[in-house]
This record gives structure tokens, sequence and C-alpha cells, in this order.
């Protein structure tokens, strides 16, 4: 074969190549467009871009060419090969990118509900202390947790080495450079009786509901963290006849009008006279039964008429004024109101029993 002829039949061969190569190039950008999902691309890789397909017979047939031929034959391949692949992954990206939120959620599917939460059982009872107390003329006070001293007992009539002042009780505040047993957490709500009376003078009629502290190891009735409603009332000429009315009221509002109470003598220093009471036991309504130990009475607390010494520390005229106070237990209550029988019920925060209320 001549030179000429040589390259003139190369020069065919090469012409029908590149016709070949346009027709394939149609045929892929035709097939790209129409691919409509991850199934069609995959046929298009299997067809035109792995070893066996389309595009690699192409170069396969470089060898058939003209050694000078092949160069130029194989620039077009290897531009192809790379448009092909570029081209390709561009379209997979894109069919793996939801076009809007519509192809991410089934819109026809029902909605999860979610669970509302509720007011913890023990706040529902306090709730309910409140509005009562509210309704028979008391404002609510308070103060705060991390209390002094003072406050907690010293203003309270709590001489130095009251035996409640003990290490075994009380909580005290280590606050550096600050001399200890200055601060402590709050062993009771009455601390608030003194705050309330520094600051306004008589009448004066609170409620001051809040939590205490006391170093009690935890059992079916003891917590270390416990909730109290204090109650203070001093004006002229209130009597006891005045707290027993008072309380009265209070447990039949909360538990039932054939509640009754009653008062035993106590002993509290910021209160004279003093007593313990009791109400009638809500889960026999009296007759008898293992909660009250057979007596009809449940116990909840101290009350009195507070003592001359108390107006001493916060300026009251007490040839003037008299007043009663007294401490209920929150979650004692609670428990009663809600027949929860152990108090670190409602500390645990265990959605099974929380959901019951
Ligand atoms: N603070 C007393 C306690 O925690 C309860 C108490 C007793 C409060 C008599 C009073 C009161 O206001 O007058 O045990």
């Amino acid at each position: 074969m001549s030179e000429v002829e040589s390259l003139g039949t190369s020069t065919v061969k090469v012409d029908g190549l590149f016709a070949e190569l346009d027709h394939l190039q149609t045929r892929f950008d035709e097939a790209l467009r129409t691919a409509s999902n991850a199934e069609a691309l995959e046929q298009m890789r299997l067809t035109y871009l792995v070893r066996k397909g389309e595009l690699a017979q192409f170069f396969k047939r470089l060898g058939e060419l003209e050694a000078s031929e092949r160069p130029r034959v194989g620039e077009r391949l290897n531009q192809l090969k790379n448009a092909f692949e570029a081209a390709f992954n561009e379209k997979s990206a894109a069919l793996a990118k939801p076009k809007d939120e519509g192809d991410l959620i089934d819109l026809t599917l029902p909605g999860i509900r979610r669970r509302l939460g509720a007011r913890h059982p023990l706040l529902q009872v306090v709730d309910e202390i409140k509005s009562i107390f509210v309704s028979m003329g008391f404002a609510i006070e308070s103060g705060p947790e991390a209390e002094l001293d003072y406050y907690n007992f010293e203003a309270l009539n709590l001489p130095p080495d009251h035996p409640s002042r003990d290490m075994q009780d009380t909580f005290y505040l280590a606050i550096p450079g600050v001399e200890s047993n200055k601060y402590l957490l709050r062993t009771h709500t009455s601390p608030v009786q003194i705050r309330t009376m520094e600051k306004h003078q008589p009448p004066v009629r609170i409620i001051a509901p809040g939590r205490v502290f006391r170093r009690d190891a935890p059992d079916a009735t003891h917590s270390p963290i416990f909730h109290q409603c204090e109650g203070l009332c001093v004006d002229e000429g209130i009597s006891f006849a005045d707290l027993k009315g008072t309380l009265l009221t209070f447990a039949q509002k909360l538990f039932g009008p054939d509640m009754k109470i009653r008062f035993r003598p106590g002993f509290f220093p910021f209160t004279e006279p003093s007593a313990e009471y009791d109400f009638t036991c809500t889960i026999c309504r009296g007759k008898g039964c293992r909660t009250c130990k057979n007596t009809g009475w449940i116990e909840i607390s101290g009350a009195g008429m507070v003592h001359p010494a108390v107006y001493g520390f916060v300026n009251y005229d007490s040839e003037r004024y008299t007043g009663y106070a007294w401490g209920m237990g929150a979650d004692r209550l609670a428990m009663l109101k809600l027949g929860v029988e152990d108090i670190r019920m409602f500390f645990d925060n265990d959605v099974r029993f929380l959901r019951q209320f």
C-alpha cells in the first residue's frame, strides 16, 4: 500500500469513527436527559461507562488505526470519556437531591402526636392551697431558699443553743470569706414571716409556700427537700379563735365539709401559746385506719400566737397587735389529697407516676 493510499484509507476510517462517536454522544446525551431515576442511571452506566461498555469498545479499536492517527482519535476518546463521566456524575448528584419537601415527606401520613407536659401533682395541690387562702383574703409572699441564720432562727426567737439549729438538721452553706453558720438552706418557711413584717406594718395576712431543706434520711415520709406553706396574720384584736376558724375553713375547703381539726399543746419558740394541730384522717374520715394508726386524726404541723419577742425583731408594737401563725407540710397534704403513700414519688420524676394525675 502506498503512503497516499494508506493515508486515504485511514482518513476514511477516522472520519467514520468520528461520525460514530458523534452518534454515541447524541445517544448518551439523550439518555442522560431522560433518565429520571437511579435505575435509569445505572442502566446508562452499564451501557456506556463500564469496562465492557460502548465507549470502552472504541478504545479497543484504536489498534485498527494508523499509528499517526491514534493520538488524534485517542484525544477525542479521552475528551468524550471525561465529558460522559462529568455529565453522569452531575446528573447522579441532581437526582439524589430532593427537589422540594414533597419528595422527603409523605404529606398523607398521619402526624406524630407529642405528649403535652402537665403541672407536677405536688404543685397542683400547692396551687389549690394557695387559691383557698387567697379566697380567704391572704396574700402570697416568698423568701430565699438560701437564707441567713438571722431570719431562719434568731429573729424567730430561737436562741443560739436551740436543738433545731443542730448540725444534724440544718444544711449550712460554707462560703469562702464568710463566717461559718451564717448562711443556710432554710429549714422551714417561717423566715418569710420575719421578712414580711420587716417590710409591712399590720394588718398583715400572708401565706408563704415554698421549698425547705433538712438533713433527713429519705424514707416514705421524709425527704431532705420538702415543701411547707407558712401562714401569718397580725392585726389588732386577733385571737386564737381566728386561727382555729382559718384552719378549719381551709381543711373543709381542701378535703370536704365533714373535716374537723384538733389542737394539742406544743412548743415553738416563735409562738406563745403554741399548738400542734391535726385534721380528720382523710383516708378513713375519722373511723380509724392504718394511715392514722387508728386514732382518726392526721398530724399536720404546728401553729400558735406570735410570740411578743418576735415583734421586737420587726418593730411591731406588741401592746397593740396580736397575731397567729401556722406551718403546714405541703407534701403531706398532697399525699393525703392524691392518695400517694411515699413522699419520694414526688421527687423521682418517674413519668409513669406523674402521668397518673
Ligand atoms: N416552722 C415550724 C416547722 O417547720 C412549723 C410552725 C410551727 C410554723 C408553728 C409556725 C408556727 O408558723 O407558728 O416545724
